[in-house]
């Protein structure tokens, strides 16, 4: 492993990209203040350039050379770094980030990754990494080394980590205009529900006159997610040719290609296996895949989002 990240770094020294492994999904990694390997991301993913990337640093005083950390993000990053939350901040002038990375925003979404092999590539290259999910863009995001190799074949080196632990990709969110709420830009691993309860903020989802604030995600606005097969949510049965993603305790025929979430209804658990889930079915080759119902508390919520996302083709 210890040779891998070195060559991670050599490769990102180079101006290279490299595949690695987060707590939440794989990323594709590259200099967030180098152009040309900015460039070579958006080009292996096929990515619009209207969509900008999350940069990958150490910690909060790292980010706070990149981005401006009102009181309130602070706090967010105290709590929260390293692991799955991605704050989105105004943009420190000068910082040197590529204008690839920010797609020409005045803001920039930072976050310091938990996994030990992305910490250790951030502290050997010593630079701050542009990392998008390692996967083609409007495709299921990558949870193992696998996955990557077989949407991305062109990457020429993936550091294999695993599989990752959370599943799914951060949580992104901004601080409001008055530093006293807290805006979803995408659900993921850290729940409204704990945002608010250690933080004592107020998390909000729209901006009070019922107008979604969620597309302020760019990449919110994109079909994401999709895999081959059609995607039918809160299905209590099951259609001839079709696979099932179960979630809790559920025995079914021989012959019906299945993959429970998470036979003991645990959240944390189905977010963790619902990419692989899907990779799987699309391997089992079903041409639909019947969800069964998943609560819309906690991480419910981004699962919900992320099946959403993919049942909308
Ligand atoms: O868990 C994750 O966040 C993974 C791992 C690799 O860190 N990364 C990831 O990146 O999911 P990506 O590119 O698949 O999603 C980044 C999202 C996009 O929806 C993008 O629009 C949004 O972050 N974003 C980036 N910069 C932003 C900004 N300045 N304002 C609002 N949204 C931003
Ligand atoms: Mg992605």
């Amino acid at each position: 492993m210890r040779e891998d990240v070195i060559k991670a770094a050599e490769i990102l020294a180079q101006f290279g990209v490299v595949a690695m492994p987060t707590e939440t999904v794989y990323g594709l990694a590259g200099d967030a203040r180098n152009d040309f390997a900015v460039r070579k991301i958006f080009k292996l993913k096929g990515r619009p350039t209207f969509n900008p990337l999350i940069v990958h640093v150490m910690d909060l005083s790292a980010a706070m050379k990149i981005g401006e950390f009102s009181e309130g993000a602070c706090r967010l990053a105290d709590v929260f770094w390293p692991g799955p939350l991605t704050i989105v901040v105004p943009l420190k002038p000068g910082a040197g980030i590529s204008s690839l990375v920010t797609a020409g925003l005045d803001t920039v979404a930072i976050r310091s990754p938990a996994h030990p092999i992305a910490r250790m590539i951030l502290a050997e290259s010593g630079r701050v990494i542009a990392a998008p999910s390692a996967n083609r863009s409007g495709q299921v995001s990558p949870t193992c080394a696998a996955h990557v190799r077989l949407g991305l074949p062109e990457v020429d080196f993936i550091v294999d980590g695993g599989e990752t632990m959370r599943g799914i990709e951060s949580t992104i969110v901004q601080m409001g205009p008055d530093d006293a709420h807290v805006i979803l830009l995408r659900p993921g691993p850290v729940t409204i529900e704990a945002i608010a309860m250690a933080t004592g903020l107020n998390v909000i989802t729209d901006d009070g006159r019922g107008e979604n604030l969620r597309p302020i995600a760019p990449g919110a606005l994109l079909k994401h997610y999709a895999p081959k097969a059609a995607v039918r949510l809160d299905a209590l049965d099951h259609l001839p040719g079709e696979g099932v993603l179960g979630f809790g305790p559920e025995e079914i025929g021989a012959g019906v290609p299945f993959y429970n979430l998470s036979e003991t209804k645990d959240l944390d658990e189905a977010a963790q296996r619902l990419f692989a889930g899907l990779h799987w079915m699309d391997e089992q080759g079903v041409s639909a895949i019947a969800v069964r119902p998943i609560p819309l508390q906690g991480v419910g919520l981004a699962i919900n989002d992320r099946l959403n996302r993919a049942a909308a083709q």
